[in-house]
């Protein structure tokens, strides 16, 4: 049997399989698999989800990242919580029922603080689901959210190798406590979403089967992946970026091992080609983020250069979004979007 065939049927492959598999040069029927799979799943739904940049202050060093705490050269700010409200009150009056808050590690917010945010937009808007993306915390804080009403938090692993891991982040960095944060969110019951960069620094395939396994651990909800995008003002400054080929290929294969994901067309994918968000559509992910960040502050959450803010991957422009992925067959949805663990055939 074909592997891509017994992807499907099995929805898990060999290390040496899926090595043959990423290193093919053909993806049309890899595709072809995941545009079924992801059918049987969520018919032609792409749910949308309103991005909210809190912060762009982190006191982590990440290689990669442009708003890591040395970059000296960003102006740095930070939402508070009528910023935030302005944002998700504009947001659901677009149609937006899950607002994702995300931001740098900034340590100027408490945990209070945080749970007034969660618990003010969850109160008045007790119809949409919360996602955090705010870092690594203790499991009490995360409980502590989660109490005030959070429902989903974001964390990438960015790599499942620990060499790897080093040599993208500072040594106060470990992956273990990366992955605990993980398990510690899936204890208290959020919906977990993680992931990794493609084409990030020093990568192998081989490190990418490994995160394939980690996930495969894992179980989470929502799977988020990109290419990675040098930063100038990184130490990764000129490290070669991440392909589009590369990126479309493992959105492909998460689809295909996790069926039910919630699997986004990423900012990085689009702002790497300028048919990326498509792309990632047409290679089987079910989710976008537009922006919904004050404008003003937009393209200070510089994570790597030329991340695409305006167009499209604003929420103003619903409307056109909306048409671009009527264009390839798809339907956005005013729907909260949660993860759907059965086959709906
Ligand atoms: N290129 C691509 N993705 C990046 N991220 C951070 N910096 C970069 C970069 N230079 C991703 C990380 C992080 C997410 C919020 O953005 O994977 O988890």
């Amino acid at each position: 049997m074909d592997i891509i065939d017994k992807l499907y049927e099995n929805k898990t492959l060999s290390d040496t399989e899926l090595i043959s598999l990423l290193t093919a040069c053909d993806d049309t029927y890899l595709f072809e698999k995941a545009v079924t799979r992801r059918k049987e799943y969520y018919g032609d739904k792409v749910f949308i989800r309103g991005l909210i940049e809190i912060s762009n202050y982190c006191k982590n060093n990440c290689l990669y990242c442009g708003i890591r705490k040395d970059n000296t050269f960003l102006s740095r700010y930070r939402l508070s919580c009528d910023d935030i409200m302005m944002c998700a009150d504009q947001g659901y009056g677009l149609g937006f029922r899950t607002f994702v808050l995300q931001g740098g590690e900034d340590l100027h917010y408490s945990d209070d603080d945080i749970c007034h945010i969660v618990y003010s937009i969850k109160n008045k808007f007790p119809d949409c689901a919360i996602t955090l993306s705010i870092g690594e915390k203790p499991k009490e804080s995360y409980k502590a959210y989660k109490d005030a009403g959070a429902d989903r938090y974001l964390l990438r692993h960015e790599t499942a190798d620990s060499d790897h891991y080093s040599k993208l982040h500072p040594i106060s960095m470990k992956l273990d406590i990366r992955k605990q944060c993980l398990w510690d969110l899936k204890e208290l019951g959020y919906q977990v979403g993680s992931g990794f960069m493609v084409g990030s620094p020093y990568q192998t395939t081989e490190n990418i089967v490994k995160d394939l396994r980690f996930l495969e651990e894992l179980q989470p909800d929502m799977i988020g992946i990109g290419p990675f995008l040098p930063h100038c003002d990184t130490p990764f400054c000129n490290m070669e970026k991440g392909s589009l080929q590369l990126t479309l290929k493992l959105i492909s294969i998460l689809r295909l091992m996790f069926p039910y994901a919630l699997i986004p067309s990423t900012t990085a994918l689009a702002t790497l080609s300028p048919t990326g968000r498509k792309d990632g559509i047409l290679a089987g992910a079910n989710v976008v983020m537009p922006n919904l960040s004050p404008n003003d502050v937009r393209k200070l959450y510089s994570l790597y250069n030329n991340k695409a803010y305006s167009g499209i991957e604003a929420a103003e422009a619903k409307d056109k979004l909306c048409k671009e992925i009527e264009s390839i067959g798809y339907r956005v949805v005013t729907d909260i979007g949660n993860v759907n663990k059965k086959s709906a055939i």
